[in-house]
C-alpha cells in the first residue's frame, strides 16, 4: 500500500492532534512537524523522545534548538519535498502566508477555520460535503463549533430532510493554558448571525440558518443549543434513532452522571484518551424537545479535537484515496478508534 505523506505545519493545540490523527491512519505516513520557535509542545514532543521528526519555518533559529538539544530534521522546504499534502495549523491568518510557500512547492494543503473561506477551493466538511473535496488542492476545514453542527444538522438532514436550523452557541473563551485573553468572568455576546450559521450554509446551502454567539469563560467546550425544522415533522425518536447511528456523535444522558462539558472532559481523561480528548460531539437525549414541527437539541463541542477526523476526511478527498464519504469517514474512523462506546455498552 503506497501510504500518503503528510506534514503539519504548526505545531499547537491543533497541530498536536493533528500529528497523533496522522500517526494514527494505517494509510498515511506522518513525515513531519513544522513550527518556528522551541514552545512547550515541542519541548513535550522532545521529552517523550522525538516520536514525530520537528523542521523549522525559519532555519537561522536552530541555534535555540540546538542549545537546548532538540534535534531538527530540516526545513519547512525540506519537509515540503517530501510530503503529499500539508496540513496547516499555524495561527489564523499565517496559514494564507504559508500558502505562498505551498504553491511554489506544488504541495496539496489543508487549512483550519482561523483562515479565511477564500484560502482554500472548497470549505469542507467529512460527512456533508466530502465529494466537493475530491482530488483538489486547497481544502479548509470548518471552525470546531462548525464541525460538531454539521454533524448532527448533517445526520438529520439525510435521515429525514431540513429546511432550517437556529441554534444558540455557549463558546469557551479560551483553551486551557491560555492567558493572553485575561481571566474574564463575563458573558460576552457577538453581533448576530453567528458565523457557524452563515458557515452551515455555505457547506449547506439548502438549509436556512441563523443563530447567536456567547462567548463564557470556560475552557473545557462549547455547547450549541439548535431548533430544527426537517421537511417532515422529525420527532425526538426519529431524530435519537439517527443520532445513534451516527459514528461521531455520542447520545448521551443527565442521568448517566454527564451533567455538562466538565463531566464530558473528565471522562475522556479518565478513559485515558491523550490529554482529554474526544473526537465525537456530545448530544444530550435528555435536551432533545419537540416544538410545533421542529426539534430542539443541545450538543458538546471538545474544541480542540473535533476537527482532526474531519481533517483526516480531508486528506483522503484531496488525495481521490476514496471516492465516496461514506468510504473515506469509515476509515478515519476505524483508525482513529471511533465509537468504542457503541460495541462496549449494551445500550
Ligand atoms: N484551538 C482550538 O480550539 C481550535 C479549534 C478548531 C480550529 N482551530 C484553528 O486551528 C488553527 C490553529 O489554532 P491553534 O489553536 O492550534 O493555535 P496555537 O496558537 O495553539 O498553535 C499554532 C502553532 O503554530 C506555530 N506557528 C506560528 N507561526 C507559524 C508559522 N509561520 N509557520 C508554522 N507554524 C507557526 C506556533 O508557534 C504554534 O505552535 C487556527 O486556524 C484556529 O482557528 C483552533
Amino acid at each position: 500500500m503506497t501510504k500518503t505523506k503528510v506534514g503539519v505545519v504548526g505545531y499547537g493545540t491543533i497541530g498536536q492532534r493533528l500529528a497523533d490523527g496522522v500517526f494514527l491512519q494505517k494509510d498515511m505516513e506522518l513525515v513531519g512537524v513544522v513550527d518556528l520557535a522551541p514552545t512547550l509542545a515541542v519541548r513535550a514532543l522532545f521529552e517523550k523522545g522525538m516520536p514525530y521528526d520537528l523542521y523549522l519555518v525559519d532555519m537561522d533559529k536552530k541555534p535555540e534548538f540546538d542549545a537546548l538539544g532538540i534535534p531538527v530534521k530540516g526545513s519547512l522546504v525540506d519537509l515540503l519535498q517530501k510530503v503529499d499534502v500539508v496540513l496547516d495549523s499555524a495561527p489564523g491568518g499565517i496559514g494564507a502566508k504559508n500558502k505562498e510557500i505551498y504553491d511554489k512547492y506544488g504541495v496539496k494543503a489543508i487549512f483550519q477555520g482561523g483562515e479565511k473561506n477564500s484560502v482554500a477551493d472548497v470549505f469542507f466538511h467529512g460527512y456533508a460535503n466530502y465529494e466537493k473535496g475530491l482530488n483538489k488542492r486547497y481544502l479548509k476545514l470548518t471552525s470546531c463549533n462548525t464541525t460538531g453542527l454539521i454533524r448532527s444538522v448533517d445526520c438529520l438532514d439525510r435521515a429525514y430532510g431540513i429546511d432550517r436550523v437556529a441554534i444558540t452557541i455557549i463558546r469557551r473563551v479560551a483553551d486551557p493554558g491560555d492567558y493572553h485573553r485575561g481571566l474574564t468572568n463575563a458573558l460576552q455576546i457577538d453581533k448576530a448571525p453567528s458565523h457557524q450559521a452563515l458557515d452551515l450554509m455555505t457547506i449547506m446551502p439548502h438549509v436556512e440558518a441563523t443563530g447567536i454567539l456567547v462567548h463564557t469563560p470556560i475552557t473545557h467546550g462549547h455547547i450549541i443549543t439548535v431548533v430544527a425544522t426537517g421537511k417532515q415533522k422529525i420527532t425526538k425518536e426519529m431524530a435519537l434513532d439517527a443520532f445513534r447511528k451516527h459514528p461521531r456523535i455520542r447520545v448521551v444522558s443527565i442521568d448517566e452522571g454527564f451533567k455538562g462539558n466538565a463531566s464530558l472532559f473528565k471522562y475522556a481523561r479518565d478513559l485515558g484518551n491523550p490529554r482529554g480528548d474526544m473526537y465525537e460531539i456530545a448530544l444530550w437525549e435528555d435536551s432533545i424537545v419537540e416544538t410545533g414541527d421542529s426539534i430542539m437539541y443541545a450538543i458538546n463541542i471538545p474544541q480542540e479535537a473535533v476537527t482532526i477526523p474531519e481533517t483526516m476526511d480531508g486528506i483522503r478527498a484531496c488525495m481521490g484515496m476514496q471516492q465516496t464519504g461514506a468510504e473515506a469517514t469509515a476509515k478515519t474512523n476505524e483508525y482513529l478508534g471511533i465509537g468504542k462506546w457503541k460495541t462496549c455498552f449494551k445500550n
